[in-house]
């Protein structure tokens, strides 16, 4: 008997990825000449995704450099295709370092983040890109390094952490990375003391968190940090605020509230339950009543992206009180930005095979890394890619190829307009931001999925192995 009131979490789907999903023969084919599961890259859809950031700089009447947070995606076609636009890349280890000057980012695109080892740290300093310093020890590391080396100066940003709010309080989480903020003198005095080898051209913040008034007090923080470096005599010109920048997943803003609220009330037993073995996504039901915080990616965000960042220039600083992004323009800082998952925003899908339909079980041919919606919390509905009659619609659980309990690719009951058949593909759309290569593992030596680029040429979609695209296609004459 079909759920008369489904809750569905529709994913937003915009008209390029739609017509990639169309394609259900070429999907079919793909993914029975190259495994389940199928990691597609859209790399045509970026550019526009660059845009929409270029396009909030420009009404703020801002300068600055979009680095693409590499992290999010391992895709060679990806970063080759954003090598052809103005984007930089933010690399976070030696080895998308490597990958980002392979794939056509000169020195000068090219930002290294995160904690770095000092082969990381080498490679940044013999081929110019900025350093942005982690610590103060790996500033001293990378000091020692250029003058042993006699290499050049290198430009440094400096991560800042554990800004300070005035006024009204506002908490600040605690971060493993970067300096705390109250040690800028510190970081000043080893700036001075390694002028020959340390360029200063700016400080940043990344914070994990997709609070804009925590935002607001870090970029605000690091306005007052970059006056202190010029009272200092340093020729600071940028600010970087790191990425954070957020995704909408979902097409319809009540479908999530609906979904959220009856979750609510599986939690405290007051409806069936939705979830696998009555998963609260950390709500809990204390003697009736709702105790916890839902720890999901809210889903439905209509303001994201560059649409964020937008509303984070637009805010008042919270000391100076002036529009944070009145305030850059005035100093005439630059605007550093670093966003991942917002710049993969419709940009790739996971496809996996369905093998067993029994009850209401989906058994897939991939497991939860391959897909890992749950790590990060975030809940849309798979769509179904069937070439056969469509059976009903029906509330599924689906679980992954590992033979282990814990492998379901999402612990809620999961609607779907018709019931899947074996032989089937399910669609795993807008994965490109961390879903689809971040967690993939080899257990049980379950094959990693197969990344291929699909890309549209002359009217057509044509498709071949990540690794083999470039922005360059084939000419048609020779394809
Ligand atoms: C330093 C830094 N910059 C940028 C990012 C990208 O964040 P997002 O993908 O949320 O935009 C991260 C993510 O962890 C990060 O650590």
């Amino acid at each position: 008997m079909p759920d008369l009131n489904p809750l569905y979490l529709t994913p937003r789907i915009e008209p390029v990825a739609r017509s990639v999903l169309d394609e259900g023969e070429l999907l079919r084919q793909l993914v029975d000449g190259l495994g389940s599961p199928l990691n597609i890259v859209l790399p045509d859809l970026l550019e526009a995704n660059v845009d929409a950031f270029r396009e909030s700089y420009r009404d703020h009447r801002l300068r600055g450099r979009v680095y693409f947070a590499h992290k999010a995606n391992r895709s060679a076609a990806l970063l080759r295709r954003l090598a052809a636009t103005e984007a930089g890349v933010d690399v976070a280890s030696l080895a998308e370092l490597q990958h980002a000057l392979g794939a056509g980012f000169g020195p000068e695109r090219i930002m290294a983040t995160g904690p770095k080892n000092r082969e990381f740290l080498w490679l940044a300093a013999r081929t110019g890109v900025i350093v942005n310093a982690d610590s103060l020890g790996e500033l001293t590391d990378l000091a020692a390094m250029v003058a042993e080396h006699r290499l050049r100066r290198v430009r440094v940003m400096v991560r800042l952490s554990g800004f300070a709010s005035q006024g009204v309080q506002v908490i600040s989480r605690r971060s493993r990375f970067g300096v705390p903020a109250g040690d800028l003198g510190d970081v000043l005095d080893l700036l001075e003391k390694h002028r020959e080898e340390l360029e200063p051209v700016g400080v940043a913040y990344h914070l994990d968190t997709i609070g804009w008034p925590e935002k607001a007090i870090a970029l605000e923080g690091c306005l007052a940090a970059l006056e202190e470096c010029r009272a200092r005599g340093l020729e600071v010109r940028s600010v970087d605020i790191g990425g954070g920048f957020g995704v909408n997943y979902l097409a319809d803003g009540a479908q999530w509230e609906r979904y959220t609220s009856e979750l609510a009330q599986a939690v405290l037993g007051r409806r069936e339950p939705m979830t696998w073995n009555g998963h609260g996504y950390g709500l809990r039901n204390e003697g009736g009543t709702l105790r916890g915080v839902l720890g999901l990616y809210p889903s439905y965000r209509p303001v994201s992206g560059a649409g964020y960042l937008d509303q984070l220039l637009g805010a008042p600083a919270p000391a100076l009180r002036r529009p944070l992004g009145s305030l850059l323009l005035d100093t005439m800082y630059e605007l550093d930005i670093e966003p991942g998952r917002a710049l993969l925003d419709q940009c790739g899908l996971v496809l996996a095979r369905v093998l067993d339909v029994r009850d209401s079980l989906v058994r897939l041919d991939c497991n939860a890394r391959d897909v890992s919606l749950e790590e990060h919390g975030v809940l849309m509905d798979p769509l179904v890619v069937s070439a056969g009659e469509p059976g009903p619609p029906g509330a599924f659980y689906l679980l992954g190829n590992l033979c282990l309990e814990a492998d379901l690719i999402t612990r809620r009951q999961v609607f779907l307009p018709v019931t899947p058949r074996p032989g089937d593909l399910l669609a795993f759309v807008n994965t490109a931001g961390y879903f689809m290569d971040f967690s993939a593992t080899q257990a049980l030596h379950q094959p990693i999925g197969r990344k291929v680029a699909v890309y549209r040429d002359g009217g057509a979609w044509r498709w071949c192995l990540d690794e083999q695209y470039w922005p360059v296609h084939p000419r048609a004459e020779e394809s």
